[in-house]
């Protein structure tokens, strides 16, 4: 059989290759339209940081996964063809802010409509509004010829950072297929390529709009858990409550479980809000008012928590941070990736430049991106390498991302070259705040009671 995946992103190329090394006599191509993208998958550099990832790659690379910018030729000679280009927000015209943006998704089913001269089964592997399968289906028959098409819904559930591990050894796979002979041909097709490493029993089948709508939910919920634990942990430092014992204390009901409550500086990553926005959008346009400002308010929720966490470092700085030098440990959305999209680090450098601060930003991984989202701002933004050198001189660290590394610093070293008073806010509850209390420094979490010496 001949896979192809068109769009080599953060899940088009993992996706691929975990494919590639489960199924050796499949082959795998990938193509994009982005050719140094395609250039990095093929060499020492990857195009995206993700832990096991190069492992994986270099032992498919070139036996069955192939790297290509020939998208023409790759779909005419592919079986099954999995569509995983971005689908971000629409900045423009109807639905701009809220909507998703089809037109790479569209570009591309006109495309594999072109090139086609056999059968094709196409895979959604994209995120997508419900009932894209239905458009999608149109194009593909918009052609009048004797090609058939099959589409498919699998959205894909990795998350960043651990997404090697996730798709080893994934909850459940989901492929939502036409309850026709077609269709379930082509389910069972795409049920066989996962069968070769996932337990038969967390490959579910459901129609193709629950499919669709799932991987919208999923996300929503989730994102709602951390915008949950989030509004807690205001009222946690309102009242003396510690954010962390009520997130243990309600996590420990098996009703509820223990992931997804750590209360941070909010959710980030290219997914959460972009999704929500496309289901609220989704819901508008359904008529559905009630629930569309329901889920609009996770989104709202997650906004205020950055802003809250600005407020709180401006207040405890006497109301200035004007000429200070801020440190932020970490600008990726969260710990082991390089990405940077939507992270709250983003909105947050922005407003503490807006205030005049002198912007200092460290992370192991994501300094390039980082770059390029605040580029704006050009040198009112410095980008350093060493975090030790970040800090020297500064009023303050903010951890934006709980990267391992931060943790073991020699946080004394730092306190001496710090301006005094010191000030560190902890946006992911990650550090030692008794120790850093004891060597000096003030120290403020989310929903806890600060550790000030003023
Ligand atoms: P990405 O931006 O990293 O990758 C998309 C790629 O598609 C880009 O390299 C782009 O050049 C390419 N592309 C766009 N139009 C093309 C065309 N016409 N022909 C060939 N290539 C084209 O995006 P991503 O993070 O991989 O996300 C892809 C989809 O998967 C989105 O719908 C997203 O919501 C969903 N998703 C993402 C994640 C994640 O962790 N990033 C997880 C689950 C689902
Ligand atoms: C998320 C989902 O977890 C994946 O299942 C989904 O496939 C993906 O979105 C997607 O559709 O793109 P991802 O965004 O990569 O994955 O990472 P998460 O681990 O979900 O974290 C998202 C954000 O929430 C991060 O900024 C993280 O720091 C934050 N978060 C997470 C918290 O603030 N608290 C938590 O308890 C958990």
């Amino acid at each position: 059989m001949n896979i192809l995946c068109i769009g080599a992103g953060y899940v088009g190329g993992p996706t691929m290759a975990m494919i590639a090394l489960k199924c050796p006599a499949v082959k795998v191509t990938v193509v994009d339209i982005n050719a140094a993208r395609i250039a990095a998958w093929q060499s020492d550099t990857l195009p995206i940081y993700e832990p096991g990832l190069q492992e994986v790659v270099s032992a498919c690379l070139g036996r069955n996964l192939f790297f290509s910018t020939d998208v023409d030729s790759a779909i005419a000679a592919a079986d099954m063809i999995f569509v995983s280009v971005n689908t971000p927000t629409k900045t423009f015209g109807q639905g701009a802010g809220r909507a998703a943006d089809l037109q790479y998704w569209e570009k591309t089913a006109r495309q594999i409509l072109a090139n086609s001269k056999s059968d094709k089964i196409v895979v959604e592997k994209s995120t997508l509004p419900v009932r894209t399968a239905a458009a999608m289906q149109r194009i593909l028959d918009s052609g009048g010829g004797d090609v058939k098409f099959e589409v498919l819904s699998n959205p894909e559930f990795l998350a960043e950072g651990t997404a090697i591990k996730d798709l080893q050894n994934p909850d459940r796979v989901l492929i939502g297929g036409h309850d026709t002979d077609a269709g379930r041909r082509a389910v069972a097709a795409l049920v066989g390529v996962y069968a070769h490493w996932v337990p038969r029993e967390r490959i579910l089948t459901s129609n193709v709009w629950s499919s669709e709508l799932s991987k919208l939910a999923a996300n929503a919920f989730l994102a709602q858990r951390v915008s949950s634990i989030n509004a807690l942990s205001a009222l946690c430092e309102a009242t003396e409550a510690d954010v962390s014992e009520v997130s243990r204390a309600i996590g420990m009901d098996s009703r509820i479980g223990a992931k997804f409550l750590n209360a941070s500086v909010g959710f980030g990553g290219s997914c959460f809000k972009k999704d929500i926005l496309n289901l609220v959008y989704l819901c508008e346009t359904y008529g559905l008012t009630e629930v569309a400002a329901y889920w609009q308010q996770v989104v709202s929720m997650n906004d205020y928590q950055q802003d809250r966490f600005v407020r709180n470092m401006l207040g405890r700085m006497f109301n200035t941070v004007s000429g200070k030098r801020i440190a932020l440990f970490g600008f990726a959305f969260k710990k082991d990736t390089g990405d940077t999209r939507e992270s709250p680090a983003i909105r947050i450098a922005r407003q503490l430049v807006e205030e005049r601060a002198q912007v200092v930003i460290h992370d192991p991984k994501a300094l390039a991106n980082a770059k390029v989202d605040l580029r704006d701002l050009g040198d009112l933004v410095q980008y350093e390498p060493d975090p030790y050198v970040a800090a020297e001189g500064a009023h303050a660290i903010a951890l934006m991302t709980e990267w391992d590394c931060y943790a073991t610093l020699d946080y004394q070293r730092i306190y001496d070259r710090m301006m005094k008073p010191a000030s560190l806010f902890d946006g992911r509850n990650r550090l030692d705040h008794a120790a850093l209390y004891k060597l000096g420094f003030n120290v403020y979490c989310i929903g806890k009671t600060a550790l000030s010496h003023l």
